[in-house]
């Protein structure tokens, strides 16, 4: 998907009605599933007061199947409580050559049917050499490596904010600290996200840990701005799969994280879902 950014809020204008129209209204929360969470969503699933209800995605405008590793290409919709949750089973990556206003278009999507927050779920290699591979962490800043960013180019159309986005707390404070009532003891991460799709090299990830990263993937920065953009609530949290480059004593594999993902699935869905409970309960999204 590339062409201007009036373009690409258009298209996602339309995404946004195709999905409303496809399940009768407005939607409150988006959850986006990445490498090593997918597996969470049956036991999501399982937590809704409705009949889950599924749409592939390349029936909505704008979207295409993902082609990375474990990532599904559905768009499900879920009740939590009072909220009504739009869970997003894999996402587009920069590497994946479509541009940058494909890498948000769900984000986007999702803004326009109704939801004003935003769940983002990645797997990511670990830098701390204390935290475990198939811990979950929260993270609370990120460092965004990728070189792009989707507010490139003209101003977006009105009524949309300008382009000027400003990026401090942009990990919602109020939502961590519910996500954290759930998991006291999770720790907060920042994150480095990068281009990929290859791994870093050892040094690049010396260098990373020597500007405070603990966590880095390829994914998730990019989503985050475009959230902030549009005044969502961004929560976002990270599985780590694999100790970072040079740190550990395997090769990295995309395999390797898929697997870790499956392993950690259980864990990670429960979190998951207890979150999305204390979010509703605690009405902040
Ligand atoms: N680096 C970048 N992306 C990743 C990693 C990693 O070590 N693990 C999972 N996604």
């Amino acid at each position: 998907m590339s062409g201007t950014v009036a373009e690409a809020f258009a298209l996602a204008e339309k995404a946004g009605a195709a999905i409303k129209s496809a399940f009768d209204g407005k939607h409150h929360l988006l959850v986006v599933l990445g490498s090593g969470w997918a597996d969470s969503l049956s036991m999501l699933e399982s937590a809704s007061t409705t009949p889950s209800r599924s749409l592939p995605v390349h029936e909505i405008p704008g979207f295409a199947k993902p082609t990375a590793l474990g990532h599904g290409g559905q768009l499900v919709s879920i009740t939590i409580g009072a909220t009504r949750v739009l869970l997003l089973t894999g996402r587009t990556h920069l590497y994946e050559g479509r541009g940058v206003h494909a890498v948000v278009h769900g984000v986007r999507s999702a803004h326009m049917a109704g939801c004003t927050s935003v769940v983002l779920t990645n797997g990511a290699g670990c830098l701390q050499p204390r935290w475990k591979v198939g811990s979950a962490v929260l993270i609370r800043d990120h460092i965004n490596l990728t070189g792009h960013s989707p507010l490139t180019g003209d101003n977006p159309p009105a009524p949309f904010a300008g382009r000027f986005v400003d990026l401090t707390d942009a990990y919602s404070r109020e939502l961590r600290e519910v996500a954290k009532r759930v998991a006291p003891d999770i720790e907060e991460a920042v994150y480095l996200g990068l281009h990929g799709p290859h791994f870093e090299t050892p040094s690049e990830i010396r260098a990373a840990a020597s500007w405070g990263a603990d966590m880095v993937g390829m994914s998730t920065v990019l989503e985050v701005i475009a959230a902030r953009h549009l005044a969502m609530n961004v929560l976002a949290l990270s599985l780590a799969t694999n100790q970072a480059a040079g740190l550990g004593s395997e090769p990295l594999s995309g395999e390797e994280v898929i697997a870790v993902g499956k392993e950690a699935a259980p864990r990670a869905g429960a979190l998951l879902r207890d979150v999305l409970v204390a979010l509703d309960r605690a009405e902040v999204v």
